[in-house]
């Protein structure tokens, strides 16, 4: 005979196998039948863009990642209105690459209509933008369906500030399913792309209320190059590449450069520097900047594992016409 406690423990155990499976529902041959050319009409478009903007390879990789920390990847972030995810601290005038996402769309759906995702789009557009920089191939799972609502108080919650220690931003990441390995790995995503000056000029002048710029960026030519970048009361918006060694290449120069003392942004040398970091993840960073080809194939790991955040699978939401919109 079962007892209560037997049968809530069955229960707990049927309820977290279908929260596996519901995790499992993603595959990588989910469109062979209903859009078998998915694959090669993405890649055609990032090759076509990034030959014109090689930026726009960081853009898309960051438009999947802010996508999936909120509300998983359901690509909530693409959805225009005032009170969209777009206007959320971490993403307006630094999120970019939406026209592109819509070419992209259009381009599916002329060849498949009302099949693919935009969530699906996102991440298989950020694949493809890993890879034409130099990055490695992987495997995307897919079969994620769009979410009917943005979240901007959620992007504004859940995206991490260039601004926290690395506690905050490891636990920012645990609240998601994913460590602090991932946390380090998936940083090196700033090997390419650009930041604001915005987020780093709390480094270079008065740092901390110290009168000084920050002491672990080490690399004093860099210190003045930025200060002239960036005055006191210059225009935030302007940017500069957060991988100066090799702005557009995906490899681990991102790494060397913490060694160095010249990551940009505060959450990049964090990795390195801080105290927290001495029984975290100075070693890992350490690691990576001695050997690229572990540190590619970690990268692979940890994009699948960000691309499998929460996503609305089987009947949940919708396939949007317009990645822009909800389906009416
Ligand atoms: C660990 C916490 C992270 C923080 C605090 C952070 C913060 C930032 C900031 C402040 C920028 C500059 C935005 C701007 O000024 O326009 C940026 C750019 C970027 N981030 Fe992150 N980021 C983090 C993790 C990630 C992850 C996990 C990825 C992807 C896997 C990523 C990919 C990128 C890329 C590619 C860019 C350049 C985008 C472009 O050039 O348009 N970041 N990040
Ligand atoms: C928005 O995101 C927050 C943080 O993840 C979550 O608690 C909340 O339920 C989300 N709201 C909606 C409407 O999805
Ligand atoms: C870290 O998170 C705590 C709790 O949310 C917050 O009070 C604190 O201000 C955060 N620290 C930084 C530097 O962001
Ligand atoms: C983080 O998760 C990965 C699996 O995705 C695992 O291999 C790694 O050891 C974990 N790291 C920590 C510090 O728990
Ligand atoms: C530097 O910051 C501290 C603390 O915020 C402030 O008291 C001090 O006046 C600042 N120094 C200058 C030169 O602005
Ligand atoms: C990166 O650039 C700096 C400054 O130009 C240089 O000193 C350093 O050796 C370079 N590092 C690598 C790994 O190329």
């Amino acid at each position: 005979m079962m007892t209560s406690n037997n049968i809530s423990f069955a229960w707990f155990v049927t309820i977290s196998m279908l929260c596996l499976l519901a995790n499992s529902q993603l595959t990588t041959d989910f469109y062979s039948k209903t859009c078998p050319n998915l694959r090669t009409i993405v890649r055609d478009q990032i090759i076509k863009v990034i030959k014109t903007e090689p930026r726009m390879a960081a853009s898309l990789l960051r438009l999947h990642f802010h996508d999936c920390f909120v509300n998983g990847c359901d690509a909530s972030i693409l959805l225009d209105g005032a009170d969209g995810e777009k206007f959320a601290l971490p993403n307006i005038n630094s999120a970019r690459g939406f026209e592109v996402v819509d070419s992209i769309k259009s381009a599916v759906e002329s060849s498949c209509s009302g099949v693919v995702s935009c969530a699906d789009i996102l991440a298989v557009a950020a694949r493809y933008s890993v890879v034409f920089s130099g990055g490695r191939r992987y495997d995307v799972p897919l079969g994620r369906r769009d979410g009917l609502v943005a979240n901007q108080t959620g992007a504004n919650l859940m995206l991490p500030a260039p601004f926290e220690t690395l506690g905050n931003i490891t636990r920012k990441f645990e609240a998601v399913g994913l460590n602090i390995t991932d946390v380090v790995v998936l940083s090196g995503a700033h090997t390419f792309g650009k930041a604001s000056c915005a987020t780093f000029r709390n480094r270079l002048f008065n740092f901390s209320g110290t009168n000084a710029p920050d002491s672990t960026l080490l690399d004093s030519n860099m210190v003045s190059v930025l200060q002239n970048l960036c005055p006191v009361n210059g225009d935030g918006r302007q940017t500069t590449a957060l991988d100066w060694n090799s702005t557009e290449n995906f490899d681990n120069h991102y790494f060397r450069s913490l060694v160095n003392g010249r990551g940009l942004l505060e959450s990049d040398q964090v990795l390195y520097s801080s105290d927290e970091a001495i029984s975290t993840t100075r070693s890992l960073v350490e690691l990576y900047s001695k050997n690229w080809q572990i540190f590619l194939d970690d990268f692979k790991h940890s994009m699948v594992k960000m691309g499998n955040i929460q996503p609305l699978t089987g009947s949940s939401g919708e396939i949007r016409k317009n990645c822009r919109v909800v389906n009416s």
